[in-house]
């Protein structure tokens, strides 16, 4: 079956989800947090990560803002900066406005030159998202932004995949399923949809029974891959 539709995870695949640490980093009053930015990115986003699966396991489910502060919180204290304020609510903000890869417009705008239905699947709540696809400006090259709240369960749930068919009318192999995160382009698989996992920093293939069909550095070959 040809590719009808796109989908795509948002955190860190079409968003750059250390840009807001990598920001604040370099503004003036922020010098304990620049000395051990890249450390506190990874605990933020390995916290955020955690909770939703915990949480979608335990059933005690609240939305991504909620797990992203959360996560925030467990990764300013684990480094002795839980007392800064200001810090923690500028990189909130900058959360809100993360930006888009570079490449992202020009690779959405060639699928919908080939007729492609174009879509964001995530985690993230859907002001969130809003606020991101906005400040990112690529509002018109994508037919919908769909949010776990619609199903209130974390990825990887399936019934968090199952809103793709509901939403497009789509069979499963006609969808490619595009994420950085390994574990998302794992479940993906698993559940039937072809998958690229976009693995930007060289990670060893997670080791869960779905593997991905492929695997590329950057989003740049997205479209040959749905051109066929
Ligand atoms: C998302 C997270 C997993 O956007 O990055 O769903």
């Amino acid at each position: 079956m040809p590719v009808t539709t796109c989908i795509f995870d948002a955190y860190g695949t079409l968003f750059d989800v250390n840009a807001a640490a990598r920001i604040a980093a370099n503004e003036p009053g922020h010098e304990a947090f620049a000395d051990r930015w890249p450390e506190i990115a990874g605990h933020w986003r390995q916290k955020q990560l955690q909770y939703t699966w915990l949480r979608a396991v335990t059933g005690e489910h609240t939305d991504f803002w909620t797990v992203t502060q959360d996560g925030l919180d467990w990764a300013l204290e684990a480094c002795g900066l839980e007392g800064d304020a200001a810090l923690r609510k500028r990189l909130l903000q900058l959360y809100r406005e993360l930006a888009a890869y570079p490449e992202v417009p020009e690779m959405l705008g060639a699928l919908k030159m080939q007729g492609r239905s174009t879509a964001i699947l995530s985690n993230g709540s859907p002001d969130m998202l809003q606020s991101a696809v906005a400040s990112a400006g690529i509002g018109d090259l994508l037919d919908d932004v769909l949010s776990v709240e619609q199903v209130g369960i974390f990825k990887p749930a399936r019934a968090v995949y199952d809103m793709v068919g509901a939403r497009f009318g789509c069979a499963p192999d006609e969808v490619l399923f595009v994420s950085s995160n390994g574990w998302d382009a794992a479940a993906a698989a698993g559940y039937g949809f072809r998958t690229a996992w976009v693995n930007r920093a060289g990670e060893p293939v997670d080791r869960l029974p779905g593997r991905p069909d492929e695997v590329l550095a950057d989003l740049t070959g997205i479209p040959k891959l749905t051109g066929g």
